[in-house]
């Protein structure tokens, strides 16, 4: 095994969010002129979008609980491929059912990478700086669907344009694999299946020579529980995990940030401004979520996550509620405009900064080592499920009733979704994945020692 460094595990552990973001983010653009070219029907744009959260739903599933046999490493490395391999199929498909195909093949990488990221970060990470390494995925994730807008703008101008949009994943998806090469396998996994001296080897990559026995007995501690099927995953003391993960994974989508993030030129130009501006003020969003995700990742260790969910979800609340307002009394105005812009833009900023990184965190963190790839592969999937939903449904749900009644429709799931925290999230800052694991223990009263 080569040595690499800590910077380059963590790195290169994070760096599948790119590609999540990217093959998310690229299609905005590029549907507008695939449309023209292969002349898709309005069914068939919605299935170009989606095609890739439909995979990703499937990958999620697959994915996840897979790495739990074989290892979070191999199925990077895997991953990877199915990135590459989707990316260049996309950008030579010769029409629409070859292009859905792709589409829906990337989705798969797509979804796995969403459980495999957060599950090998949070298994590599120190406890007192598992937040802030865990949220470099959802700092990948914007980071890609900023390259995809500045991808999108860049090619528009030429007539096969869009190919290069979607051909131009492979460059990371390449870079991954090789990256994927030299990552160290999870120590956490490598207890899991008796290679207890590889284990040793790669916490001491990771941590200071005296930290190491202690982290490796916990783990050996928790790592003989029996490996977890279905069954599990539903048990009693699984069940808080489970909650948290499922729970976490629909109100992150129901509030409706993807709304925003896929459809924002749609939004501006509903609410008063030209397409050119629209365009920009999308850009604009871009760059914004990527520094704000920044500040989140920074502050990610030092506040307790539940009161960034509650924070997050009340500010959310609040922005709709004065973009709804401000529509309802001045339809039409140019101040109205302004105000729903700003409205947006603290809207998408507050969920950056709170919900887009913790719930990928959480659920990472919050699962037993024996079923953590089942729990974070169901949550993922229950996420794409939803995520699914809400963005099929927008268009027509804002050509029906407007934006300002759906948008207050979104705050008032927000309103849901701080209850729900406040009874049905327990905090999980600071403590290492194993007194986790121990606290889901106590509250079912079990003994597993
Ligand atoms: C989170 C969400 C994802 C969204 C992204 C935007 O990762 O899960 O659906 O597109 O944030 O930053």
């Amino acid at each position: 095994m080569h040595k690499v460094s800590r910077g380059f595990i963590y790195f290169f552990g994070a760096l599948g969010g790119i590609l999540f973001g990217y093959d998310t983010g690229v299609i905005s653009g590029a549907i507008l002129f695939i449309q023209k070219q292969l002349h898709l029907n309005t069914w068939q744009q919605g299935w170009v979008v989606s095609g890739v959260l439909l995979g990703a739903l499937f990958g999620a599933i697959i994915i996840g609980p897979l790495s739990d046999k074989l290892g979070r490493r191999k199925l990077v490395l895997a991953v990877s491929v199915i990135f590459f391999v989707g990316a260049i199929g996309c950008g030579l498909a010769p029409e629409f059912w070859t292009l859905i195909l792709f589409r829906f093949v990337l989705g798969i990488a797509v979804g796995g990478a969403s459980t495999l990221v957060p599950m090998y970060m949070s298994e590599v990470a120190p406890a007192e700086m598992r937040g802030t390494l865990s949220s470099l995925n959802q700092l990948m994730i914007m980071s890609g669907i900023f390259l995809a807008y500045v991808t999108n703008y860049a090619w528009s101008g030429m007539y096969h344009g869009w190919r290069i949009m979607l051909a131009a994943a492979a460059v990371p998806a390449a870079i991954l694999f090789i990256g994927g090469l030299f990552l160290p396998e999870s120590p956490r996994f490598l207890v899991r299946v008796g290679k207890i001296d590889e284990a040793r080897e790669v916490l001491g990559q990771l941590r200071n020579a005296d930290a190491v026995e202690s982290e490796l007995s916990d783990i050996e501690e928790k790592a003989k529980i029996k490996m977890g099927g279905w069954s599990d995953l539903f048990s009693k003391v699984a069940r808080p995990a489970l909650i948290i993960g499922v729970g976490l994974a629909i109100f992150q989508q129901v509030m409706g940030c993807n709304t925003v993030l896929y459809y924002a030129p749609t939004i501006f130009t509903d609410i008063g401004f030209g397409v050119s501006a629209a365009l920009l003020a999308h850009i604009g969003i871009g760059i914004f979520n990527v520094i704000v995700t920044a500040v989140a990742v920074v502050i990610m260790d030092k506040v307790n996550r539940k009161t960034m969910l509650i924070v997050g979800a009340l500010g959310m609340a609040a922005s709709l509620f004065t973009l709804g307002i401000a529509m309802h009394y001045s339809h039409g105005s140019m101040s109205a405009a302004y105000t729903a812009a700003i409205a947006l833009t603290i809207y998408i900023a507050f969920f950056s900064a709170t919900w887009g990184p913790v719930m990928w965190v959480m659920i990472g963190e919050v699962f037993p080592l024996n079923i953590r790839g089942l729990g974070v592969g169901l949550s993922g999937t229950v996420n794409w499920t939803a995520n699914m939903i809400v963005s099929l449904t927008f268009p027509t749900l804002l050509a029906a009733l407007g934006t300002e009644v759906l948008f207050i429709g979104y705050g008032v799931l927000c309103v849901l979704a701080i209850w729900f925290v406040h009874s049905g999230v327990f905090e999980t800052r600071g403590k290492t994945l194993e007194q986790i694991e121990g606290y889901l223990d106590d509250r079912a009263g079990v003994t597993t020692k």
